[in-house]
């Protein structure tokens, strides 16, 4: 099999890629990462600038689901609003899905809405909770049509530019860029310096910030 279950210093679980050779989280902790990246650079950052109660949010890259649950935890404890999109074009398997589990792992999350989030149909909006929607499209982020200055906030979670170069292109940027409201907010993992280029290039204003554990720093972008 391609795809191997790995435990992370931070004690949560992560998926191995063999093909690719890379990890879906960091090997520091995957929910630490995701908390500290997301979370806390993201989503809390937009809450505490524009005291936004309403939030929408695209995803490049659903994998696990992991940024969605911790997203599901933070609104609920906020009384958020969220319609919540994520981009998958490889939807994970079933089996693989049942073994990581991290609806169980994690606490407080009712076991049919790890269910909901990855059914192969759910392509239609659908309600998570009191606090979220969710849409899900099984394709590739180049292939997308956006409706034009939609979103407050991008998790990109694409595997990192060494492995997967293509997909942090300008084009791609660009695409997101239009697809985000003015002064949306985009953060990501990585701050390779082909990323701070591209972003410049298109005028965001751009925050080197702390890493999460293990990474020196990361990237917060403003349309
Ligand atoms: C680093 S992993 C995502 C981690 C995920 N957010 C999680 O918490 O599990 C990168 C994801 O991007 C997806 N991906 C690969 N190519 C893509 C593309 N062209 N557009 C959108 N997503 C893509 C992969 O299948 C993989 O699930």
């Amino acid at each position: 099999m391609n795809l191997k279950i790995i435990k992370t210093d931070d004690g949560s679980d992560t998926l191995y890629n063999k093909k690719l050779d890379e990890t879906y989280h960091s090997l520091h902790g995957s929910v630490t990462e995701s908390k500290h990246v997301y979370i806390n650079a993201g989503l809390s950052s937009v809450i505490d600038e524009n005291s936004k109660k309403s939030i929408s949010i695209l995803e490049v890259g659903l994998g696990t689901g992991l940024n969605l649950l911790l997203t599901l935890k933070f609104a609920k404890k906020n009384n958020l609003k969220i319609h919540y999109h994520a981009i998958e074009p490889f939807p994970l398997d079933n089996s693989i899905l049942k073994k990581l589990d991290f609806n169980n792992k994690l606490e407080g999350f009712d076991k049919k809405i790890y269910e909901k989030i990855h059914h192969p149909k759910n392509l239609k909006p659908v309600k998570l909770s009191e606090n979220i929607s969710f849409t899900k499209s099984i394709t590739r982020l180049e292939q997308i049509s956006f409706e034009k200055e939609k979103y407050d906030l991008v998790f990109f979670d694409a595997f990192a530019p060494s492995k997967q170069p293509d997909i942090w292109s300008k084009e791609n940027f660009k695409l997101i860029k239009d697809a985000m409201k003015t002064s949306g907010v985009i953060v990501t993992y990585s701050s390779s310096g082909k990323l701070k280029k591209i972003l410049n290039e298109l005028k965001f204003e751009i925050e080197i910030l702390q890493g999460p554990k293990g990474k020196k720093e990361m990237t917060r972008a403003t349309k």
